[in-house]
C-alpha cells in the first residue's frame, strides 16, 4: 500500500522506457553499491528488511572477464570464479580452495532486483564483462563517482567525470551491445560536479546515451563521506532526467525508508539510495508502520544465518559484523576474537541449529582454529583492545569524576569516542587494510 503511494506522492518521472527483462527504478528505495559491505549475505538481508532493488559490489570489467560462470547447487547461487594465482600451481590446495569466487549472486533470492555495478575506463572491455552477466541481472551500473587514486589513475570511476565524452561512449556501448539485446537497463551513478551549469551539461550528455537510470551522489570528488551531502543541484539533475525519461535517484545521507520517502517527495526525485545506514543496520528499509528499525542483535541473528547459507567468505562475514555490531558491546571484542564460524555462532550465543551449520561450512571452507589471522582481523582486534582500554581508562575517570562532581563530562567524551568511531568509514578501512582475497582485490581496486 505504502510503496503503491509512493507513485501518487512523489513527482515520479512518467515515461520510462522498462526493458523487458529489466526493472522500473522508480518508486524504489534501495541497496546501494558497497565493496565488501556489499556481498550476498548483505544483499539478501536488504530484500528481507524491504530493499526494493540492491546493487551489488562495484566489480571492475577485466576482473570479470575470463571468470567460469557456475551453479553451486549447494548454495543455489550462481558463482563467477577463476583459478586463484597460488591455488592453480599448488597441487596441495584443496582443489574446491584453488578457485577464487569474483562475483556469487542468488537467482531465486534476489531474481531480478540485483543491479551488477561495473568498474571501467573503457567500452570494449565494458561490454565484454557485462554481457557475462547480464542474463544474471536486472540492470548494469556504471560507477563513475569513485574518487579514490586507484580508480581514478586508472580512469575509471570519477575520473569519467572529467572524461564525459568517454563515459557517454561506455554508456552508449553498454546500451547498444547489451541493454538492448539482453533487454535490461544500463545506469550510471554519478556525482556532483563544482557548479549547476557543470553539472547539466555533464546531466544533458548522459542523458543521451539511451540509459534508462541515473543515480546522483549528493557530493563532489573532493568532499570526504563524513561531510553532509548537498542537494541543492538536485532539482536540476531530476528535471533534466525526467525531461529525458531517464529514472533520477538520489543518494547521500539517506538513513532509512521514511525518510527517503519523504526526501523523494521534496526533491521529485525517482527513487533513493541507500548506503552507510544499511551497512549498519539493514532493517532502516522497514518503514516505521511496519516495525521500523530492528536491534542490531536480531539483524546479526539474521546477517549470520544468511551467511552461513550462502558459505560467504568469513573474513567478509567478520568485517561486516565489524560495522553491525556496536564496538561498545562487549560481544564485538568477543567477535573480533574468533577463528571460525563454529566460533562466532558460539560467542554470539546461537543455538544447535545454527552450530552445527556453522560446523559443516567451517569444514566445507576449510577454516579452523589453525587458521592464520588476516591483517584486517588483527587491526579489528587492535581496535577492540584499544577501545577496552579507553572503555577502562574512561569508566576509571568516571568514577574518579562521579566522586569529585556530578557534571556530564565523562559522557561527553564517550559520545565523541563513539562518534570518532562511526566517522571511520569502512571504506577506508578497506583500503587501508587492503583486498585480500581476489574478489576482493577485483572490487576493491574500483571504489
Ligand atoms: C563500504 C563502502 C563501499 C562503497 N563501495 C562503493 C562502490 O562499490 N561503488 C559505488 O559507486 N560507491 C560505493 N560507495 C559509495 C556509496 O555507494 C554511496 O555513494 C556513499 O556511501 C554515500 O551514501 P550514504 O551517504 O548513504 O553512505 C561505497 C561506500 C561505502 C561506505
Amino acid at each position: 500500500m505504502l510503496r503503491a503511494l509512493t507513485h501518487i506522492m512523489t513527482n515520479v518521472c512518467e515515461r520510462v522506457p522498462i526493458p523487458k527483462n529489466g526493472v522500473d527504478y522508480r518508486g524504489k528505495i534501495v541497496l546501494a553499491p558497497m565493496v565488501r559491505s556489499g556481498e550476498l549475505p548483505s544483499r539478501l538481508l536488504a530484500l528481507k528488511y524491504g530493499a526494493d532493488l540492491v546493487w551489488g559490489p562495484e566489480t571492475i570489467d577485466k576482473a570479470l572477464i575470463g571468470t567460469t560462470r557456475r551453479i553451486n547447487t549447494v548454495t543455489n547461487t550462481v558463482d563467477f570464479t577463476r583459478f586463484s594465482s597460488n591455488g592453480a600451481k599448488n597441487p596441495d590446495v584443496n582443489p574446491d580452495q584453488r578457485e577464487s569466487i569474483i562475483y556469487r549472486l542468488h537467482p531465486s533470492r534476489e531474481g531480478r532486483q540485483l543491479i551488477y555495478q561495473i568498474g571501467t575506463s573503457n567500452p570494449d572491455t565494458a561490454v565484454e564483462a557485462a554481457k557475462l552477466i547480464a542474463g544474471d541481472v536486472a540492470g548494469i551500473d556504471v560507477n563513475a563517482g569513485c574518487p579514490k587514486p586507484f580508480s581514478t589513475s586508472g580512469g575509471m570511476g570519477a575520473a569519467l567525470l572529467k572524461t564525459p565524452d568517454l563515459l557517454c561512449d561506455i554508456l552508449r556501448a553498454l546500451v547498444s551491445e547489451v541493454g538492448n539485446p539482453f533487454e535490461i537497463g544500463i545506469s550510471v551513478k554519478i556525482r556532483l560536479l563544482e557548479t549547476p551549469e557543470q553539472t547539466e551539461t555533464l546531466v544533458r550528455k548522459l542523458c543521451a546515451t539511451g540509459i534508462t537510470g541515473l543515480t546522483v551522489h549528493c557530493r563532489t570528488t573532493p568532499m570526504r563521506p563524513r561531510e553532509r551531502a548537498i542537494r541543492q543541484q538536485l532539482p536540476l539533475v531530476r528535471r533534466l532526467c525526467h525531461e529525458a525519461g531517464i529514472a533520477c535517484l538520489m543518494n547521500g545521507d539517506v538513513t532509512s525508508r521514511d525518510e527517503a520517502l519523504q526526501l523523494m517527495k521534496e526533491y521529485g526525485v525517482d527513487g533513493a539510495m541507500i548506503a552507510t545506514a544499511a551497512e549498519t543496520n539493514s532493517s532502516c528499509f522497514r518503514a516505521n508502520d511496519d516495525g521500523g528499525m530492528a536491534p542490531w542483535t536480531e539483524v546479526v541473528a539474521e546477517y549470520v544465518k544468511m551467511a552461513l547459507e550462502v558459505e560467504n567468505r568469513y573474513g567478509n562475514t567478520k568485517y561486516l559484523l565489524g560495522q553491525m555490531i556496536p564496538g561498545k558491546s562487549p560481544v564485538y571484542r568477543q567477535m573480533t576474537q574468533c577463528k571460525s564460524y563454529s566460533e562466532l555462532v558460539k560467542a554470539l550465543g546461537y543455538g544447535d541449529e545454527l552450530s552445527h551449520l556453522a560446523q559443516e561450512v567451517d569444514q566445507k571452507l576449510d577454516i579452523g582454529t589453525s587458521r592464520k589471522t588476516t591483517k584486517a582481523e588483527r587491526k579489528m582486534q587492535e581496535k577492540a583492545s584499544k577501545k577496552a582500554q579507553v572503555n577502562g581508562a574512561f569508566s576509571r575517570k568516571r568514577q574518579i569524576e562521579a566522586t569529585a562532581t556530578h557534571q556530564a563530562q565523562p559522557q561527553a567524551i564517550k559520545r565523541k569516542a563513539d562518534a570518532a568511531e562511526l566517522d571511520e568509514m569502512p571504506a577506508d578501512i578497506a583500503r587501508e587494510t587492503g583486498p585480500g582475497t581476489l574478489s576482493e582485490q577485483a572490487s576493491v581496486l574500483a571504489v
